[in-house]
């Protein structure tokens, strides 16, 4: 017999370090009641169909779990004895493959690897005995991974419904220089409290990353579109049905044309370029303008007054700093004088180069991009003469 789809459990949908608050609206706007939230995760019950429905459509977290089962250990091999208990033979395919995953904080253990290993043997050996046969098992997240997490003395086992990260949308081909995360460039939209139906300017663009994800939530379009596997598909007694009836419903939303106007610049041309193939692979390049230039000259639309949101190189290499620091001034005039009326946003993990833009940020949103501390900062553009609504006389 195998693992009911309908069965309801804890749910943990995990996210990188300050992105949970998006999350949360996420899963929340999907109908689910946030039972708990800390800073790289929330958890809500549900049942295996919900991690399904999770998966599709979640833009800013990395793995959805199920719960199998919470217990006791103080040791691996009393994790061991308690691993052997579950019904393995109803969750993974006899001749199924399994990745073994883990986060463990436990004095007796001084290698993760040591209590994945516990894990896997504790699987195959109860697979051995139920089957007669050991099902295969290694590092590749593209078929069933389980997942062990382990404080102290409090085990959860879980499945990884996910198992390649949800972080990546599946459309970046061509990487440009430093790209932000899929899922950092949608949680920062988010917390720019664009509505994705005014313009959304993104210079120095890079490989388009920002732009891109705009331009999916402006169309309505889930990551789940771009993507063809996940570690559920390997659950025993998985049936496609209710899946693919995901799949219609994310079809059927999903937009052909926005009034928002999405524009990408970079002045390199290898950037608009990498820029372009990545919205062809994501299906949104028709709702792009790209256009190789420096970004004081990006034509910002003034009809349809939106967001500007710039993530410039923040001087990681030595002898760049002082480039970077007239750069982050231009920046500064450059949004002071051509986008007014906007919101604008610059991200950046220099709060010193952050100063040189000669602008008081209205708020600071604390992220990080790949283990760095990085803020989005706001600014309120308040639009002057230039771009005063007119006043018509009767
Ligand atoms: C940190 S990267 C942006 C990465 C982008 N967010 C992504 O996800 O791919 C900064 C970009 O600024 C561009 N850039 C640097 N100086 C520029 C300038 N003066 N005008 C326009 N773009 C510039 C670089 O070519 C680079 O692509």
């Amino acid at each position: 017999m195998s693992i009911s789809f309908e069965q309801k459990s804890k749910i943990i949908i995990t996210c990188p370090k300050f992105i949970a608050p998006y999350l949360s609206k996420e899963v929340t706007d999907l109908g689910f009641t946030i039972t708990d939230q800390w800073s790289t995760g929330v958890a809500i019950e549900g049942t295996i169909n919900d991690c399904i429905k999770l998966n599709f459509y979640i833009r800013t977290g990395n793995q959805v779990l199920w719960l199998i089962k919470d217990f006791e250990a103080v040791n691996a091999d009393l994790m061991y004895k308690e691993a052997l208990t579950i019904d393995w033979e109803n969750i993974i395919k006899k001749d199924g493959y399994l990745c073994i995953t883990s986060n463990v904080e436990n004095d007796t253990i001084d290698n993760n690897l040591f209590a994945n290993v516990k894990l896997k043997d504790a699987i195959v050996d109860r697979m051995k005995e139920k089957f007669g046969i050991r099902p295969d098992s290694g590092p590749e997240r593209n078929k069933l991974v389980i997942h062990l997490f382990w404080r102290e003395n409090q085990v959860s086992v879980f499945i990884d419904t996910s198992g390649e990260t949800l972080s990546k949308h599946n459309y970046r081909k061509l990487p440009g220089s430093a790209p932000m995360q899929e899922s950092l460039a949608a949680a920062t939209i988010m917390a720019s409290g664009w509505d994705g139906k005014t313009d959304f300017v993104n210079p120095m663009c890079g490989s388009g990353t920002l732009a891109i994800e705009a331009a999916l939530m402006a169309l309505n379009k889930y990551p789940g579109l771009l993507r063809a596997y996940y570690s559920f598909m390997h659950i025993e007694g998985y049936n496609d049905e209710y899946y693919q009836s995901i799949r219609t419903e994310g079809r059927a939303i999903a937009l052909k044309s926005t009034p928002a106007k999405i524009i990408a610049t970079d002045i390199n041309p290898n950037a608009i370029n990498a820029t372009r193939m990545n919205a062809q692979t994501a299906g949104v390049d028709h709702i792009i303008d790209f256009e190789v230039c420096d970004f004081r000259d990006t034509k910002v639309p003034s009809d349809n007054l939106g967001v500007v949101m710039i993530n410039p190189e923040y001087g990681e290499r030595l002898g760049e700093y002082e480039d970077l620091e007239i750069i982050y001034k231009a920046i500064g005039d450059f949004l002071k004088t051509s986008c007014q009326g906007y919101k604008g946003f610059i991200f950046t993990a220099s709060p010193n180069l952050a100063k040189k833009v000669g602008l008081k940020a209205s708020q600071k949103t604390e992220f990080f991009n790949s283990k760095l501390e990085c803020r989005l900062l706001a600014y309120e553009l308040y639009g002057g003469s230039k771009r005063e609504p007119k006043i018509v006389s009767q």
